[in-house]
């Protein structure tokens, strides 16, 4: 019987994929809650398998940012030479990040890394609506816009509701409605309850969630054990060409009794 000829971890990564709904799930041993080493092998695991998934030519690979992810572009090693012409930019508009884990330094890093280029989407966050809306004019933007429409490839993280909204800098009054509503996951600006409900949403332009549907590949990067319940929350909106590449530490406390 097929599940007999896979290793335990294979059986794990099997079983949460087909609870999720997804394409694959692949699990690294340990847990980034306390071993910062699972970052060297997540930037392992995206640059293999963005070299099997992504066709060859030119692919627009849209990022988020944080810390996993910025672990992850520090992490990525050169790529196959017909590889080397994609574009890395970021996916949606800075959600209030400290400059080195914005999804702009992300996609600089992973394009500096695999030899590719990456354009840069100057918006920023605190300005008057006048001055967003004509910023929105601008050509730059414009294409850069354009190209996360095209996108090939997304690729982001999953993160705890309140601990991102206060890494963020969200007012009090932000954090007391998402404490309100429930709010435990957090991903591309959208904070998420434990049934999976969207319950707030950063306004910033770019990439929204529903957009995801018709892009050919995304890959969710995230783990420790801390962020089960914030990954379950987010799953739900995972479209079912998902990969997830996490780590033991956040598998296995979703897999408890299941
Ligand atoms: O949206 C999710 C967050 O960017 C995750 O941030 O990787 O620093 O936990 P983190």
């Amino acid at each position: 019987h097929m599940m007999s000829q896979l290793s335990g971890m294979q059986q794990k990564e099997k079983k949460l994929a087909d609870f999720f709904e997804i394409e694959r799930c692949i699990i690294v041993s340990g847990n980034s809650d306390e071993d910062p080493k699972v970052l060297v092998e997540f930037g392992e695991t995206v640059t293999d398998a963005l070299n099997t998934l992504l066709p060859k030519g030119e692919n627009i690979i849209a990022v988020m940012g944080g810390t996993t992810m910025a672990g992850v572009a520090d992490n990525m090693h050169s790529w196959a030479s017909e590889q080397q012409n994609n574009i890395f930019v970021p996916a949606r508009g800075g959600l209030g990040e400290a400059m080195n884990i914005q999804a702009d330094s992300v996609s600089g890093m992973m394009a500096a890394r695999t030899g590719g280029r990456s354009r840069p989407l100057y918006v920023p966050e605190r300005v008057s609506k006048e001055t967003y809306a004509s910023l929105l004019q601008e050509p730059s933007v414009q294409e850069v816009l354009a190209l996360i429409d095209r996108a090939t490839c997304v690729i982001h993280s999953i993160g705890r509701a309140m601990y991102m909204a206060e890494r963020r800098g969200m007012s009090e009054e932000e954090l007391d409605m998402l404490a309100a509503n429930g709010a435990v996951g957090e991903s591309f600006g959208y904070f998420f309850d434990a049934d999976g409900e969207i319950v707030y949403k950063i306004p910033r332009i770019g990439l929204q969630l529903k957009d995801l549907k018709k892009v050919p590949f995304v890959l969710a990067v995230t783990g420790g054990k801390s962020k089960s319940q914030a990954i379950q929350s987010y799953m739900k909106h995972a479209p079912c060409q998902t990969w997830l590449i996490t780590d033991e530490g956040a598998a296995e406390e979703i897999l408890k009794g299941k």
